[in-house]
């Protein structure tokens, strides 16, 4: 994993985790109302970041593939944060001048990593699971889970920010009733699921008609979607389809090795 992100000091939380893993459920839950509160989770609040960088004006406006950026979310656990030549192959030509894009210059004059203007090592990260939760990008991008499903509205964002606070009751509500979250366009049905995660940003840019649960999804309230009855059925044909084993998934050790 690129050294972009500024390191974050968990230390403490790894030590105390091995402790809790063999706590009874009551104190389970004392954590978990603990770790619902704003500021512990900052959903919703946009982090400093080196540059104003807009998933608005690029993802969506301009339509550029998120894999573009993240290059490894479709087979790696981390999607990992573009470095500097992935902006300057545009940048390097265009708004050349931007008073905003000079730590991008500079990163790439001297080789060292985009920076804040006071020296600090940026790019902030908005998304975290504490250490000793296990998660894996490739197998969600492989069941067509879109990303806007965890990480909200993206595409309308000008400055990123967390959508989710990944409680694990959270990630528990998609993985023990699955059926509520797989589907594909119906009019594409042939799309792989991969497919069709990347399939419905192009939709959004193309000014395609959108599905309420594809708006939805692109809303951010792709996680409390409420499926018809319809829908479900059609997601249990795809649990079976893709072989989904939904006890096996819920279990401590799928996501705390
Ligand atoms: C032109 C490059 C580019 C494209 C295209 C792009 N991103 Fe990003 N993305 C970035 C950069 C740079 C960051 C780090 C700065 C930030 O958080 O805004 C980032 C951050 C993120 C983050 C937060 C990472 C963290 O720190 O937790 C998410 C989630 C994300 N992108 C999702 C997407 C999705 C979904 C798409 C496609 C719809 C997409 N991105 C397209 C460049 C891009
Ligand atoms: C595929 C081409 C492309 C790539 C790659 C790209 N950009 Fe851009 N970017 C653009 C275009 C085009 C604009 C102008 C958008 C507009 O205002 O309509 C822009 C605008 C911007 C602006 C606003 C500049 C201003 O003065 O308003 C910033 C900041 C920016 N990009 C940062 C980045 C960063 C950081 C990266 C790398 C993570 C990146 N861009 C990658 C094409 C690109
Ligand atoms: C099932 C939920 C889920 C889906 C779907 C998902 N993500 Fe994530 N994403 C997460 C979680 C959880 C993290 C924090 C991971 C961590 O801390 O290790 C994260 C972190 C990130 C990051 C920060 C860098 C990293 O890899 O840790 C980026 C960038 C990102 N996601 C982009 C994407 C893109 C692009 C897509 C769609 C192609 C996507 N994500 C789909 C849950 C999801
Ligand atoms: C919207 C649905 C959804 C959400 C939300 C979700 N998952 Fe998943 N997850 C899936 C599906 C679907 C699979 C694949 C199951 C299968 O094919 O058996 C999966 C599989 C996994 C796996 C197994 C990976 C492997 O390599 O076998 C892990 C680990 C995992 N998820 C962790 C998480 C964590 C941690 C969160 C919360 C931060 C989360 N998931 C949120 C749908 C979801
Ligand atoms: C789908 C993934 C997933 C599964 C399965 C899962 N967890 Fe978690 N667990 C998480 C995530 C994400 C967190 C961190 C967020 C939070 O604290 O809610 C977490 C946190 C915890 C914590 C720390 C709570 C706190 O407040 O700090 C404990 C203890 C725990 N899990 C125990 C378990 C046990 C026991 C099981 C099996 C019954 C289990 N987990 C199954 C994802 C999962």
């Amino acid at each position: 994993m690129p050294n972009v992100f500024k390191p974050q000091a968990n230390t403490l939380a790894k030590a105390s985790v091995a402790m809790s893993l063999i706590l009874p459920v009551a104190v389970l839950y004392a954590g978990v109302t603990f770790s619902r509160s704003p500021a512990n989770t900052k959903v919703h609040v946009p982090l400093d970041q080196p540059i104003p960088f807009s998933h608005k004006h690029h993802a969506w406006e301009l339509g550029i593939d998120c894999r573009f950026c993240h290059i490894s979310v479709e087979k790696g656990a981390v999607a990992s944060v573009p470095p500097t030549e992935t902006c300057m192959t545009c940048h390097s030509q265009i708004w050349t001048n931007s008073p905003l894009l000079e730590p991008v210059r500079k990163s790439w004059e001297t080789g060292a990593p985009i920076k804040f203007v006071n020296g600090d090592v940026g790019w902030n990260k908005v998304n975290t699971v504490p250490d000793f939760v296990y998660f894996n990008h490739s197998i969600h991008i492989d069941r067509g889970i879109s990303c806007s499903i965890c990480h909200g509205a993206i595409t309308d964002q000008q400055i990123t920010e967390k959508a989710n606070p990944f409680q694990m009751r959270w990630c528990l509500d998609c993985h023990r009733n699955t059926e509520r979250f797989l589907y594909k366009d119906p009019e594409q049905p042939n799309l792989s699921p991969r497919q069709q995660v990347f399939n419905l940003y192009l939709k959004l840019q193309e000014g395609a008609t959108l599905t309420r649960r594809e708006q939805e999804i692109l809303d951010g309230r792709g996680d409390t979607y409420k499926p018809t009855e319809f829908e479900i059925k059609e997601g249990l044909a795809l649990v079976k389809e893709y072989g989904v084993i939904k006890a096996q998934n819920s279990d401590c050790s799928t996501c705390h090795h």
